[in-house]
């Protein structure tokens, strides 16, 4: 490999443009090609960043890239993931893993035997932050952490290809599609698996089970609380409410938007509109690119993910049948 590393883009919608504008920041890493179905979409990116517009995947293999970056609906996310291992490559694929746990575990299984890195973009743990929450709670500044809240509530997100957030067959709704952010990032700081959820979930005109709550039991005893709606008026924009409660003392955060916040520089124009988000997806992307050069290991281990997705699809599974779903012993497809 070169030193300079080379990445095929899969997907051109929403959140592919936020990767492509975050490879800015990476040194030594070009984008080459964007590939996707929709007339026109992959075009847009491809123009702005120099890159060349391409039918799929498989041409995007052909120009013997370094890296795939899969930025498609979670539905299509295993089979690409697989075939781009399989061919060799470095994967970054966005969160979900997958949809489903059977496809996770043909992912895993791939990446087992395949000599690539592959990272799953639970970009939560990369937020400003969230990174220095967690990194507060580690040091043992709070003593050790016993209980997370971490709620995410908005409208159903409009930007999607046909809709497809709003298809709970694609998307999981927001118990997959959102909280598994919190799923992933409340494991992660805690530090220890998650063995238990409960989930009550409510519907409403944004689609089934798009008010929810759930909360999770860890191996290690501590607790979590996660609330996520799509189902709040779309004037309020997006709130996100965190707080980390240890033994010693707690931290908490909030704000109105997401990705929102702009940076005014005493000398300069605004930066971004975006620069909290950019950071946050410069820092994943960073990491990723960090780990490929090092040869590992994968920042966001496809494992890790795979057990977020198994917390956000028992919660789903406990909101449909009002049991709590042990994951030690759940399966599920
Ligand atoms: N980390 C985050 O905060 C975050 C935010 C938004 C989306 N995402 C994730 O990113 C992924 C994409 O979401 P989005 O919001 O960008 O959706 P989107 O609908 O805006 O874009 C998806 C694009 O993929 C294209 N596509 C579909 N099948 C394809 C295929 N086989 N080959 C190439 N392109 C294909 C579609 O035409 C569309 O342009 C999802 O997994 C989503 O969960 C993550």
């Amino acid at each position: 490999m070169s030193s300079e590393l080379t990445v095929g883009l899969l997907g051109a919608g929403m959140i592919a443009g936020v990767h492509a504008h975050a490879y800015r920041a990476a040194a030594g890493v070009r984008l080459v090609a964007v590939a996707d179905p929709v007339p026109g979409k992959a075009e847009r990116i491809a123009e702005q960043y120099g890159a060349q517009v391409v039918p799929d995947l498989d041409a995007i293999l052909d120009l013997g890239v370094d890296v795939v970056d899969i930025c498609t609906p979670p539905t299509t996310h295993a089979d690409a993931t697989i075939r781009a291992l399989e061919a060799g490559r470095h994967v970054l694929c966005e969160k979900p893993i997958t949809r489903t746990v059977e496809e996770a575990r043909r992912v895993l299984a791939a990446a087992e035997a395949a000599p690539g890195i592959l990272s799953i973009g639970q970009v939560a743990r990369y937020g400003p932050d969230h990174r220095l929450a967690r990194d507060v709670a580690e040091a043992g500044e709070i003593g050790q952490v016993r209980m997370i809240t971490h709620s995410t509530t908005t409208s159903l997100p409009g930007w999607s290809e046909a809709g497809w957030l709003a298809d709970p067959a694609t998307s999981g709704g927001p118990l997959l599609d959102q909280a598994v952010h919190s799923f992933d990032y409340a494991a992660w700081v805690i530090g220890s698996p998650a063995v238990r959820v409960h989930c009550m979930a409510a519907d409403s005109g944004a689609g089934p089970n798009t008010y929810t709550l759930a909360t999770v039991r860890y191996a290690n005893g501590a607790i979590a609380h996660v609330e996520c709606s799509w189902a709040h008026p779309v004037s309020r924009g997006f709130k996100l409410r965190a707080e980390i409660v240890g033994t010693e003392g707690r931290i908490s955060w909030d704000y109105d938007h997401l990705m929102g916040g702009v940076l005014h520089q005493r000398e300069s124009d605004t930066e971004w509109w975006d620069v909290l988000g950019d950071r946050e997806f410069t820092r994943e992307l960073g990491a990723f690119f960090d780990a490929v050069r090092a040869g590992g290991p994968p920042p966001v281990p496809a494992t890790e993910a795979t057990e977020s997705l198994r917390t956000a699809l028992g919660a789903l599974e406990s909101a449909r049948t009002g049991r709590t779903i042990d994951l030690t012993t759940w399966e599920t497809l």
